[in-house]
């Protein structure tokens, strides 16, 4: 394949045949892996799929030579809007010193006193890292600014550069300040100014963050104000988490690292997705989440890269994906499944004319073609960058 020299270069053109493709993942449960495949993208959308044999032809044809084709990853949980480095604290977790919450307050003076444009240049090198390695959509949070005046620019400065904003402004109180004073602003004044940038609403509902009532009071508040919610649960320790993303019909709860069985029964009842972030588990040493219980419990499970300078810097899915199928128990059809159709459910864009995370007829042409025969390589060939090209709605990027 030739690389592309710029994403303007298919302007003109409404359709396009990727043909030569070893094989094609496509998240369509009746036939989830296509053999000697093909595909047309019109107009930003997947208009057909099927054997290359039998496919139709279209206004330009990009042979991709026995290279493989997925759904672009979709990353549902980063913490991207940041300055400054946590290396140090990293350095002393190797040492043995366990994760607290705490660290996040070293992030938060950082990005204070950092410009809006030293915030917008860090996240656009994250922005293309994690587009060099397939991912096609980003959800960021904002949770390191913890006023009213930081929050705000960091949603704003997250909305001009991802595709789905949180606003995570209670993820820990900042020092100085009484808990119960700080869920009022957040409630408040700080929801009322972030609330034209952001889509979700978010809680760090753990030990050292905020406990169930304050948790509450903020989910309700999301809810109240529009937004579609999430939680980051159970992550250090067993708490209210699950157990909030359930009672509030949260679209995702995220982390999962300590459940028990009343947590994954009332997962499975419900339509919340488990987020799982692998590379957290790991830099973290916290316990690896379930990941194998919750699939078989009928848990709808999303992988995700929680890039953040405390506890997970990578932008890297496909490194999530390998250690998903490498050391949680997952197959890797259930490992691609969660970072592209279960990040889609998790930010509640599966379904619909623009549907992600899927490569059948009508979805968003968002994908990712890999230098691999088959995407059991992603396990195969760990820690090898794979992803040789990316098309986001349907132009190469
Ligand atoms: O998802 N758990 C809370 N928030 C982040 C970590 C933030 C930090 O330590 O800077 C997470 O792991």
């Amino acid at each position: 394949m030739t690389p592309a020299s710029s994403p303007v270069e298919r302007v003109d053109v409404t359709s396009e045949l990727i043909t030569g493709i070893s094989e094609l993942t496509t998240n369509d449960p009746e036939r989830q892996r296509l053999n000697n495949a093909a595909l047309v993208i019109e107009n930003g959308s997947v208009a057909w799929v099927g054997p290359s044999a039998k496919a139709p032809s279209a206004d330009t044809k990009t042979d991709v030579d026995g290279c493989s084709v997925l759904p672009g990853w979709v990353d549902s949980h980063s913490h991207m809007v940041f300055a400054g480095d946590r290396t140090a604290e990293f350095e002393a977790r190797l040492a043995g010193q366990k994760y607290a919450a705490g660290g996040i307050h070293s992030t938060v003076e950082a990005t204070r006193a950092a410009s809006d444009d030293q915030l917008t240049t860090n996240l656009l090198r994250l922005r293309r890292e994690a587009v060099n390695d397939g991912t096609t959509w980003m959800e960021t949070k904002t949770g390191y600014g913890l006023d009213v005046e930081h929050e705000l620019r960091s949603a704003r400065i997250a909305s001009e550069v991802v595709d789905d904003v949180t606003f995570l402004g209670a993820h820990v109180v900042p020092r100085g300040m009484d808990a119960d004073d700080y869920v009022a602003l957040v409630i408040g004044p700080m929801l009322s100014a972030v609330r034209p940038y952001v889509t979700w609403m978010d809680v760090f509902a753990e030990r050292g963050a905020f406990d169930e009532e304050q948790s509450r009071a903020v989910l309700a508040a999301g809810a109240a104000a529009g937004l579609g919610l999430r939680v980051h649960g159970n992550q250090l320790g067993t708490g209210p988490g699950v157990k909030l993303a359930v009672e509030f019909g949260a679209a995702s709860v995220d982390h999962c690292n300590h459940l028990d069985a009343s947590d994954i029964d009332a997962l499975a009842n419900s339509d919340v997705v488990a987020t799982l972030l692998p590379a957290c588990d790991l830099c973290t040493r916290e316990p690896f989440a379930p990941a194998r219980q919750l699939i078989d419990a009928g848990v709808t499970v999303a992988l995700a890269s929680n890039c953040n300078p405390g506890t997970s810097y990578t932008t890297s899915m496909a490194f999530a994906v390998t250690t998903a199928v490498l050391q949680m128990g997952l197959t890797v059809d259930e490992a691609i499944w969660a970072a592209t159709k279960g990040g889609a459910m998790a930010l509640g864009r599966a379904e619909g004319p623009d549907a992600i995370g899927s490569l059948v007829v009508g979805a968003r042409a968002d994908l990712q073609v890999i230098a691999a025969p088959s995407v059991t390589h992603f396990a195969y060939r760990p820690g090898v960058r794979l992803t040789e090209a990316v098309w986001k709605m349907g132009i190469r990027v």
